[in-house]
């Protein structure tokens, strides 16, 4: 059997790694497509040479051609620009909205039957709009964002907790942005609610609180960190995970930027949920029961996405 295809519509940071994590994984042929020429084939070339050193058997390719993705069964998408310091992801909406336009539409053209995963920021509008240009199904198109925000909500639980990353499991939901929810109750060590830990004195609520603030302030901290970019290598890991879990059919429970129309009392819109990622793309979205509290902070998430939204209609009036 012919070894899947991974398109990687953008060559930059995220790109790169994406490029290179896929292929040590072996989760298929990589191709890495650019407006910027070099970039691509440089970095494909460069990953391939690793190979004969890191034993992988797969293909990478680098282009500025889309018919290069044509028949990707998956495509992963970071064309864009990434945040400066002291920028928010949400000034990136207009130049990002222009690239969505273009990746849609090579997508639309070329990929039509790939399990499209958005990584650009701001990510649930961007995802929206790459929907709507792609016209691909909507099941089949999802932003990276929870497993990223999870994954670092995990990480510094970890280190409050001195204890393997692997038994921390959290949950978030929300937009991508500051106005993201991780929701305490069913984030837990091994199974123990982060609201027991507290009682059981493992650790205070203040301390709890401020690793929810550095979650959600997670992206800032490296943009101001790096100064030149964002980061790359744990979005990269985390949208890798959702590839794979599309690819082997393996029905993760995922936190995505979903279409979400019914559950949550939403009625078509992309913000981030718990989801099942099979063979079909997202199979279903997780519609938990939300207190007072995690409610009003999932409206106020929404809002924010919604007011993204709003704007990007008002940039390009084909997606009014
Ligand atoms: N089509 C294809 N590629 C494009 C286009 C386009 N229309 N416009 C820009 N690019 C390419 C750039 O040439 C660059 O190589 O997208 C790449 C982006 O790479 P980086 O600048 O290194 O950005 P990166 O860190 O990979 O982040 C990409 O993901 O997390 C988000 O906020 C981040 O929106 C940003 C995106």
């Amino acid at each position: 059997m012919a070894r899947p295809k991974i398109a990687l519509i953008g060559a930059g940071q995220i790109g790169g790694t994406l490029a290179h994590l896929a292929a040590m994984k072996e989760l298929g042929d990589v191709v890495l497509f650019d407006i910027s020429e070099g970039t691509p084939q440089g970095k494909a070339l460069d990953i391939a040479e690793s190979g004969p050193v890191e034993g992988f058997d797969a293909v990478l390719k680098g282009t500025n051609d889309y018919a290069d993705i044509a028949g990707a069964d998956v495509c992963i998408v970071t064309a864009g620009v990434p945040r400066k310091p002291g920028m928010s992801r949400d000034d990136l909406l207009g130049i990002n909205l222009k690239v969505m336009k273009s990746v849609g539409e090579g997508i639309k053209a070329h990929a039509p039957n790939a399990f499209v995963i958005c990584i650009t920021n701001p990510l649930d509008a961007m995802v929206w709009a790459l929907q709507k240009f792609s016209g691909l199904p909507a099941e089949k198109v999802v932003g990276m964002a929870g497993v990223l925000d999870a994954g670092r909500f995990r990480h510094f639980l970890s280190l409050e907790f001195g204890v393997s990353m692997r038994d921390v499991s959290a949950f978030v939901l929300g937009g991508h942005g500051d106005t993201m929810v991780p929701l305490a109750r069913y984030s837990t060590v091994a199974g123990i609610p982060l609201p027991d830990l507290v009682k059981m004195g493992w650790t205070t609520q203040d301390k709890l609180d401020a690793i929810v603030q550095r979650t959600r302030d997670g992206g800032a901290e490296i943009v101001g960190l790096l100064k030149t970019g964002s980061a790359f290598y744990a979005p990269a890991s985390s949208a890798i995970e959702m590839a794979e879990a599309y690819l082997k059919d393996q029905k993760r429970v995922l936190p995505c930027a979903a279409f979400v129309k019914g559950a949550y009392g939403l009625d078509g819109l992309y913000v981030g949920v718990p989801t099942v990622i099979g063979a079909n793309g997202i199979e279903k979205v997780i519609d938990i029961k939300l207190d007072k509290d995690e409610q009003a902070m999932f409206d106020k998430s929404v809002d924010a996405v919604k007011g993204l939204v709003e704007a990007c209609k008002g940039i390009d009036n084909s997606l009014a």
